[in-house]
């Protein structure tokens, strides 16, 4: 099988948005306590954070850090984390049924990212709490001395403001899952209510207003349409959940789960457009896709209804840092990971923030071992790589390539691809990925226009066996490899291996 892909320098879908590299932060099972933070780990630094956890997280190459949930916000009280902590309380996490002990908070967060050089964006509860309590946790992170929640923090070691200037307001409150789940048009008219105070506080703030957590859910679309009618003057982004995994076998539906993404996208493009010319407004929403993953959900709620069904009397324990949500990821799982960040990347004109949930232990890229090692996970190897090679401007190209037929998304290209190219530094970037189960394709990428002519670098994410994994027993099973790829008149040719990701630099 071959494929044509041709890259044309004035196809520019948009700059290349660091905050596509955003991760998630949830106060969830290991990715916080025996996570990024272990005080009795032997690489934690005073303040408990591990530095092999913060080296890996560097070298992922993460922007922005999405902060404290997920459903863990919808019950959480900020307070309960700042100040000495022997005196933090410890409480009952109704999303997650654990014990949240508190011994870290916005403070220890904030050390943690001005560590790991990441930007946070702070989720606020709008779930059981409203509009004070988010002018509180501003005033608290971003408030000049002379305040009492200011000073508070600059008691408490925070000198400067964090000057946080995303802030999600509420997560996820078309779910019913969620605590204080509510319907669209309740939800608007708070965040909106909260957004316009948060902006009377801090007009420079940009906000997030909960969209649908997946393109599933029976109130997909109009919600957003309800939503943002109550907040198209207020907010600067609506936001986007979805998590794929292989369901029933099907690793064909599984690789082009991609082609969902893109449908989400343009639904909520659409939508957001609808808003923006009935209410007669100049503005352009933005996406803010700020929880994405594969994620192995049907077995977690399999498991999860179990659980319930077993605790007949309620003395289910609520455990501290329990092992949840810790899936180990495939050679198959980090190619559809890869694709999702084509995917994003060539709608960067409309998604301009995204989030990898999660960052540590939790549907993540970044294991770790109390006591022991932390380890890269499958999918690390294209989310580092596509943050460390995009630079410049994303390119669309076009993609000629047979189709195959999917159960659950229809006919799906054999590969997708995208470009970047940063004309100062005079290089390009192209990310590829092969989703046939069978056969490798081997791919023509026409760069004529972009003047460049030698690659210096090539690299492939693939196995023999699709289904390897990283694990404790072996973590270094699966990695990147060097793949051959030559240029000749501008046109670059490789063959990419059936299941395969790869990314290709030129200059
Ligand atoms: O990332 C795990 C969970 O997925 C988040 O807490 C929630 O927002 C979503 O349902």
């Amino acid at each position: 099988t071959t494929a044509t892909v041709t890259v044309d320098r004035a196809e520019v879908v948009a700059p290349v948005h660091r905050r596509l590299f955003g991760s998630f932060v949830e106060h969830l099972g290991r990715c916080v306590y025996d996570g990024l933070y272990e005080p009795a780990h032997p690489t934690a630094d005073t303040d408990g954070f591990r530095q092999d956890v913060i080296s890996l997280v560097k070298e992922l190459g993460t922007t922005t850090i999405r902060y404290p949930g997920g459903n863990f916000v919808s019950g959480y009280r900020w307070e309960d984390g700042v100040g000495p902590r022997d005196e933090r309380p410890r409480r009952r996490d109704l999303a997650w049924h654990s014990l949240e002990t508190n011994e870290v908070g916005l403070d220890e967060f904030a050390r943690w990212t001005a560590l790991t050089g990441s930007e946070i964006m702070y989720a606020v509860n709008l779930g059981t709490r409203g509009v004070l309590e988010a002018l509180d946790v501003l005033e608290y992170a971003n408030g000049a001395a002379g305040t009492s929640l200011a000073d508070r923090r600059i008691a408490n070691g925070g000198t400067e403001p964090y000057g946080i200037r995303m802030w999600c307001l509420g997560n996820e409150m078309d779910g019913p899952w969620q605590v204080g789940h509510m319907n669209a048009e309740d939800y608007g008219k708070l965040a909106s209510r909260t957004a316009k105070a948060m902006k009377i506080a801090d007009p420079g703030l940009e906000l997030v207003a909960c969209g649908s957590s997946g393109s599933g859910m029976p109130t997909f679309g109009d919600w957003e349409r309800t939503v943002l009618e109550h907040t198209y003057d207020d907010v600067d982004f609506v936001s986007c959940h979805a998590y794929y995994q292989e369901s029933g076998g099907d690793l064909g539906s599984f690789l082009a789960s991609s082609l969902d993404m893109e449908y989400f996208i343009s639904t909520v493009v659409a939508t957001a457009d609808h808003v923006k010319y009935k209410l007669r407004r100049d503005k352009t929403m933005m996406l803010s896709f700020d929880e994405w993953n594969i994620w192995y959900l049907e077995e977690h709620q399999a498991r999860e209804a179990e659980l319930a069904a077993a605790d007949t009397d309620g003395s289910r324990e609520w455990p501290y840092a329990p092992r949840l949500l810790e899936d180990v990821y495939s050679v198959a799982d980090a190619v559809v990971l890869g694709n999702l960040l084509i995917t994003l990347l060539a709608h960067s004109d409309r998604v301009t923030s995204a989030s990898l949930a999660q960052l540590v232990n939790v549907i993540a890229p970044i294991m770790t071992e109390p006591g022991g090692p932390a380890w890269r996970q499958t999918t690390f190897f294209p989310f580092s790589v596509t943050s460390r090679l995009a630079a410049g401007v994303v390119l669309r190209p076009r993609i000629d390539v047979d189709t195959y037929p999917t159960a659950k998304h229809g006919d799906a290209p054999l590969v997708d691809a995208v470009a970047t190219f940063d004309e100062e530094a005079g290089s390009a970037a192209v990310f590829l990925v092969n989703r046939s189960i069978t056969d490798p394709v081997t791919v023509t990428v026409d760069l004529g226009s972009l003047d460049l002519s030698s690659i210096t670098e090539a690299l492939v994410l693939h196995d023999a066996d699709p289904y390897a994994k990283n694990t404790l027993a072996d973590p270094e099973r699966v990695g990147l490899s060097p793949i051959d790829a030559s240029v000749s008149n501008g046109v670059v040719t490789v063959t990419l291996p059936p299941v395969s990701w790869s990314a290709v630099a030129v200059r």
